[in-house]
């Protein structure tokens, strides 16, 4: 067993390997990431305050990526970075992966230079998911999966632009046509891109559905890079049947974490990493009732990083929204919701927590995903 954050991280990812969970595992962040799970870049959520309360949970010694919000890359070179509140960092996050809309190359150089030289990105991932009409009116996001070799050259002008390893988040495209994913992906690996993140849905899909994990498979075997998967997992065990099912590199969560932030401390004890810095002595919560009451826990920690970050209503809106994505998973989470809303200010917020969670509230381990 490992001694908490003593053994270096690259004996970890032995370790983790031994285990034959990551045991293919392919270099990501140029062999930095040693763990299998990491943050989905979301909009209104992927934000420096989910992301310091996500990475408490975050076992010892274990290394993976982390998003923001999607960035416009016609904003982002005019922006105050230190106050825009999708690119607000603390100074202790490492390992930041930003994620980039667009598809003209100054903007794009202009943004990634910013991000790596005064904002302090490790890598640059680009969106070419987002199916939003305004997306697709400008010709980016998912948009781009429409014309591959312009794609291609969208991820060509950007490792021209940054020493960064730049990678891309993508979907199954418009139709679920494999062959054309197939070289679509190869066409962005030639192109120079780090590694490749798909979640298998359609852009008329949205979210609704269900991820159809073989793709992700097909990827996985046409490609040399890395391939993160993504889609629909809820509990550890979706975490291990992923990788399993499509050999990937790594698996991508989205709304799940922000039900059950600690997933990455119960993946990290099933592959033998140490617990999170400060719970030594715990073992991660696993019982409908244990899960419940670290809900209740995590919550207050994100409200206290919300109002240090994003004061007033900004604050209160960004925290409603997270509870309104994670609380389905909790079997009175409509209530807790409610309260939520009704709440005028933090201290009205801490008081409701308090309440709410002052009796046991369990959590199902599934839910439908419909977000
Ligand atoms: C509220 C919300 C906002 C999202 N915003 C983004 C985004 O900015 N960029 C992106 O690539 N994907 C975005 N996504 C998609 C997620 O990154 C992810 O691909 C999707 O939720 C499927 O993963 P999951 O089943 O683990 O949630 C968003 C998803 C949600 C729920």
């Amino acid at each position: 067993m490992f001694q908490a954050a003593t053994e270096s991280t690259e004996a970890i990812a032995i370790s983790a390997v031994k285990t034959g969970v990551a045991r293919n595992q392919r270099p990501i962040l140029g062999g930095k990431a040693n763990f299998p799970v990491c943050l989905a870049p979301m909009v209104g959520l992927s934000h420096v305050a989910f992301r310091r309360m996500l990475r408490e949970y975050l076992p010892s010694g274990a290394v993976t990526l982390w998003p923001t919000e999607m960035l416009n890359s016609r904003r982002v070179p005019t922006e105050n970075l230190k106050t825009t509140p999708e690119t607000m960092r603390s100074n202790e996050e490492t390992h930041l992966v930003p994620q980039i809309l667009g598809n003209e190359e100054e903007p794009i150089a202009l943004t990634v230079a910013r991000l790596e030289k005064e904002w302090g990105a490790e890598g640059i991932d680009i969106n070419m998911g987002c199916p939003v009409k305004k997306a697709l009116s400008h010709n980016y996001g998912v948009a781009l999966m429409g014309d591959a070799k312009y794609a291609a050259e969208v991820v060509r002008m950007t490792v021209k632009a940054t020493k960064l390893p730049v990678s891309v988040k993508l979907r199954a495209g418009h139709q679920n046509d494999l062959p054309y994913l197939i070289e679509f992906v190869q066409g962005l690996e030639n192109a120079g891109a780090s590694w490749i993140t798909l979640h298998p849905r359609t852009s008329a899909q949205k979210r609704r559905g269900s991820a159809d994990w073989s793709q992700i498979r097909s990827v996985r075997e046409s490609i040399r890079i890395p391939v993160i998967g993504n889609g629909d997992v809820q509990i550890s065990d979706d975490v291990h049947a992923l990788i399993a099912a499509t050999d990937c590199d790594m698996v991508m969560v989205g709304r799940a974490l922000t039900a059950r932030p600690w997933l990455l401390w119960q993946v990290g004890e099933e592959l033998g990493f140490p617990p999170p810095p400060g719970r030594e002595f715990e073992k991660a919560p696993r019982t409908p009732d244990e899960e419940g009451q670290e809900y209740g826990r995590s919550l207050k920690r994100l409200l206290t990083f919300v109002s240090e970050h994003f004061p007033g209503d900004l604050g209160l809106r960004k925290f409603r929204f997270y509870v309104r994505t994670g609380a389905p998973w909790l079997v009175f989470g409509h209530d807790l919701y409610a309260r939520s809303t009704k709440a005028k200010n933090f201290d009205e917020l801490a008081i409701a927590l308090d309440d709410f969670f002052s009796r046991a509230q369990p959590m199902s381990l599934r839910t439908e995903l419909r977000q």
